[in-house]
């Protein structure tokens, strides 16, 4: 090596250190007694929230001081006992939720049989899977699994390569990208039960979405319409986001935490790398706000002054938010390097602004629910700026597998 290679080499050397000392000096994790506080407050909300539920109801969200509840056939039925688990998980195996939490299944207990939605990891596996994960309970757990995982793959089709997400609507085969989320249940059923068809069907249908539903940039469509025959995709359309061609922000969660899962459960690198570029999309779009807490879709400005949303197109999504950080913790222990510690960072700030008082509601408030301001479906005039219960899941479930990783 000559002398000037050798001081190319050095000087190179010198910047990238200066480089990583840079992301060092922004990053200050999250620690044990912040996480178990927080856990803490968490319980001790959710127990307001369980005294205000209905025995055979659900918890949906607060609207204008009055609580919302669903049947257990709503998509989101598995979130309240999910995070009653999860939480009971988080404070030493709180009994009082565990029961609440057991108590509040039996109404639930029937979806297993619901062959109308594709939503059944969302209901089922939240809840039941993290039930029989807690309790060890197989022989009254598995059979309601086995059943809900039969029940979603009734919806797959050999023509499309893809589960069917919707019956409603003017679309002839609709599969929304918040579908990659339910995969997750089907390659944990072949685990349990030995049964190939289920993760089959999983990786099946990640790879057609792969294939359909991201633009170049790798943000993702939310609703793609496929022919039923062909399994050609036909239409590339948003349900819930602010047009056909912006990013709606919980959907490119969806997608971010859908791969990220893929991998951890097939190991294929294609999935790794596609969640890395999600994560890129996300982590360096100029309209990522610097507290990190989403807009409720990134393209949001480009909405013509007319539309019905425009008067509300600045609220934040406290539950993509959520699903942001719980998946770039996941993601921070697949990929290497900066990427990896640049993840784990982004999470950590964005449970700070969750668990501060600007997004998490103080004891009492917010309907018992754990966090404020989330959008549901903006277009559709429908949840917004309020509490969800899969944002209160998926911050706890985030404060979890930080605690794990500590
Ligand atoms: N369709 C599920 C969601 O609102 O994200």
């Amino acid at each position: 090596m000559n002398y000037i290679t050798k001081k190319f080499f050095i000087i190179l050397a010198i910047l990238t250190c200066q480089n990583t000392f840079a992301q060092d000096n922004s990053y200050s994790g999250l620690d044990r007694a912040f996480i178990s506080n927080q856990l803490r407050k968490s319980a001790d909300q959710i127990k307001v929230l369980a005294s205000l539920t209905p025995d055979d109801k659900f918890p949906q969200t607060f609207v204008n001081g009055k609580s919302v509840f669903s049947n257990s056939s709503w998509w989101c039925s598995g979130f309240y006992p999910g995070t009653l688990l999860l939480l009971s998980e988080g404070n030493n195996n709180d009994k009082e939720l565990l029961k609440l939490a057991t108590d509040k299944l039996k109404f639930l207990e029937k979806e297993q049989f619901n062959k109308s939605t594709h939503d059944l990891g969302f209901m089922l596996f939240c809840s039941f899977g993290n039930a029989l994960r807690l309790t060890g309970d197989s022989s009254y757990y598995n059979p309601i699994l086995i059943n809900g995982a039969e029940s979603l793959s009734s919806r797959y089709s050999p023509n499309t390569e893809t589960i069917r997400s919707w019956d409603h609507g003017k679309w002839k085969y609709p599969v929304i990208i918040d579908n990659m989320m339910n995969l997750e249940f089907l390659t944990q059923l072949t685990k349990i039960t030995g049964e190939k068809k289920y993760r089959e069907i999983a990786i099946k249908h990640a790879n057609k979405t792969l294939k359909n539903h991201f633009r170049k940039d790798y943000s993702s469509y939310h609703v793609i319409d496929y022919d039923p025959n062909t399994g050609v995709a036909i239409a590339k359309q948003t349900h819930q986001g602010a047009f056909d061609e912006s990013a709606w922000a919980r959907g490119q969660a969806w997608a971010l935490y859908g791969y990220t899962m893929m991998y951890r459960e097939t190991g294929e690198k294609v999935y790794l790398k596609q969640a890395e570029r999600i994560a890129k999309y996300i982590l360096n779009h100029p309209n990522l706000p610097k507290d990190l807490i989403p807009y409720w879709d990134f393209d949001k400005d480009k909405l013509p002054k007319e539309s019905k949303a425009y008067s509300k197109k600045d609220l934040r999504d406290a539950s993509a938010a959520a699903l942001y950080a719980s998946a770039l913790i996941e993601l921070s222990q697949f990929s290497r390097g900066k990427d990896s510690h640049n993840y784990l960072s982004k999470a950590a700030s964005i449970l700070k602004t969750l668990s501060s008082s600007e997004y998490f509601a103080k004891l009492g408030d917010n309907g018992g629910f754990l966090l404020k301001h989330s959008v549901g479906a903006l277009p559709l005039n429908s949840e917004i700026d309020v509490p969800l219960s899969y944002a209160d899941y998926y911050y706890v479930e985030a404060l979890l597998r930080y605690e794990k990783l500590l």
